[in-house]
């Protein structure tokens, strides 16, 4: 069996399209990157990220190949808010891909793991005064301006910057703009008046009276604009959509000011697959649309080619993360189902509680043990809701076995919390054989080590209740 990657299936009980170097190993274990996933389990503990570095690289490089074969000038940046650790930077920078931040931290981890300030973007609908000046000193390729404060913030910061000659430096931004296409997973929805907090509306004219604000300004280099109209995208129509109402509207500013905006950023957004039911198109047909309808348009207006930025995050890391689990109890009601409950949850993967996200997972340790029953797998967080899949068909579980939750690589390790203090997991990169922690486990003393007692609470006697 073969999937539409061209990766052999070792098993037929395995849910189909395992991504990357997913496969079974001579034991009927699960294994990831040449590692066997439940030695994993036992020598790092679980719950524990799993990152298939190959993956990963992969991904990036079908990016930049996509690219290279439809369209002459382009940046890809990798969104840091899907998984973002200094190993990750590390690996992007190697792949020459550019970064989008969205936060100083983001900033902070990027610098640190020497990543090059000219290839990184600044996102966000909020940043502050300390964030804006990190990112001048820094000397960002691009901020990608979402307001007036923010213009008005950027350009009292910008007095003093000085080029190499001693010139007033011009900070290099994009304008985030709305154009009015919002999508969701499986629809989208156009609107004239666009209900967003983040960017300048074209249709309500704020785009335009930015560009204005902005070309009367010796503060800024108003390289372009940027947008970004969703996540987990499957159709490629509210894409098409999106790149007729950017374009039109460079055509526009170029028809009332003479500028060109070079650059056009069409934001994140194409989807991964999390279940058999999801079938993304692959970032080359991804790419090969976005960039025919560019040039499409362009020749129907007679305007340049502009320069196309991205921002992919969930498509580059989704499928490259899985986590493992230890099962501690099972519990069958009558009637009713079956719930195994694991050693994590909602602290190290929120999307089920936030969004009824649907994961598939197997048992790593019985990787060839055919799966028919069906179970809800909870966490261990005091909280219902405290969910990651509700319909697992899996091999008989039974307490210690190993859970591996699939496509957990964006937007988990990075929206974790402590809740219910419990300690974030460890996170490890696995390639050609070796395993390789990149985030150390959270330690009981990483949780209260912020924590501080005011003298007056630790001088007070106690007083002990007692429960007679
Ligand atoms: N660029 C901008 C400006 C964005 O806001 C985002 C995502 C991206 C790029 C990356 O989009 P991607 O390629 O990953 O779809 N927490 C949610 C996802 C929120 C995405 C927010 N912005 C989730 O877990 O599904």
């Amino acid at each position: 069996m073969t999937d539409e990657r061209g990766l052999g299936l070792t098993s037929g009980v395995l849910p189909q399209g395992l991504p990357g170097t997913m496969k079974v190993n001579a034991r009927g274990h699960l294994e990831i990157g040449g590692v066997d996933t439940v030695k994993l389990a036992k020598r790092y503990k679980t719950p524990l990220y799993v990152f298939d570095e190959a993956l990963i690289r992969q991904r990036c490089r079908e990016y930049r190949t996509a690219f290279e074969k439809n369209y002459p000038k382009f940046s890809i940046a990798y969104a840091g808010k899907a998984f973002m650790t200094m190993a990750m930077v590390r690996i992007v920078e190697e792949e020459g891909l550019y970064l989008d931040v969205v936060s100083g931290g983001e900033l902070y981890t990027a610098l640190k793991a020497q990543f090059p300030p000219e290839r990184i973007f600044f996102n966000g609908n909020n940043k502050s005064p300390d964030e804006i000046e990190m990112a001048l000193r820094s000397g960002v390729g691009r901020i990608i301006v979402d307001s007036f404060d923010e213009l008005d913030l950027i350009e009292s910061m910008a007095g003093d910057l000085k080029d190499e000659k001693g010139n007033a430096r011009r900070v290099p931004i994009l304008l985030r703009v709305t154009p009015g296409v919002e999508a969701h997973t499986h629809h989208y929805i156009q609107t004239g008046r666009e209900d967003s907090k983040f960017g300048f509306s074209i249709g309500a004219g704020s785009a335009m009276a930015a560009v204005m604000r902005v070309l009367a300004s010796d503060r800024f280099d108003l390289k372009g604009i940027h947008c970004h109209i969703g996540s987990q995208l499957f159709d490629f129509e509210p894409f098409a959509i999106t790149v007729k109402k950017m374009l039109d509207f460079r055509r526009e500013v170029y028809r009332s000011t003479g500028y060109i905006l070079h650059e056009v950023n069409f934001g994140g957004g194409l989807a991964a697959k999390y279940t058999e039911h999801d079938n993304p198109p692959s970032v080359g047909e991804f790419i090969q649309a976005l960039t025919s309808k560019v040039v499409d348009v362009c020749r129907s207006t007679d305007m340049p080619l502009p320069h196309i930025a991205v921002e992919p995050g969930r498509s580059i890391i989704a499928e490259a993360g899985t986590t493992l689990y230890t099962v501690g109890t099972v519990k069958h009601i009558p009637g009713v189902r079956t719930y195994i409950a694991v050693d994590g949850g909602m602290t190290d993967n929120p999307r089920y509680a936030l969004y009824q996200a649907d994961y598939r997972a197997l048992v790593a340790n019985k990787a060839t043990v055919p799966a028919e029953v069906h179970y809800a797998v909870a966490g261990k967080c005091c909280e219902s809701g405290d969910m990651l899949i509700m319909d697992a068909v899996l091999p008989p579980v039974k307490p210690g076995d190993i859970l591996a939750v699939l496509t957990t690589g964006a937007y988990c390790y990075s929206m974790a919390s402590n809740y219910n203090r419990i300690p974030r997991p460890a996170a490890i990169l696995v390639n050609g054989g070796v395993s390789e922690v990149i985030v150390e486990r959270e330690t009981y003393d990483d949780l209260v080590r912020k924590d501080r007692i005011p003298a007056r609470l630790l001088a007070k006697k106690s007083v002990v209740l007692s429960y007679h």
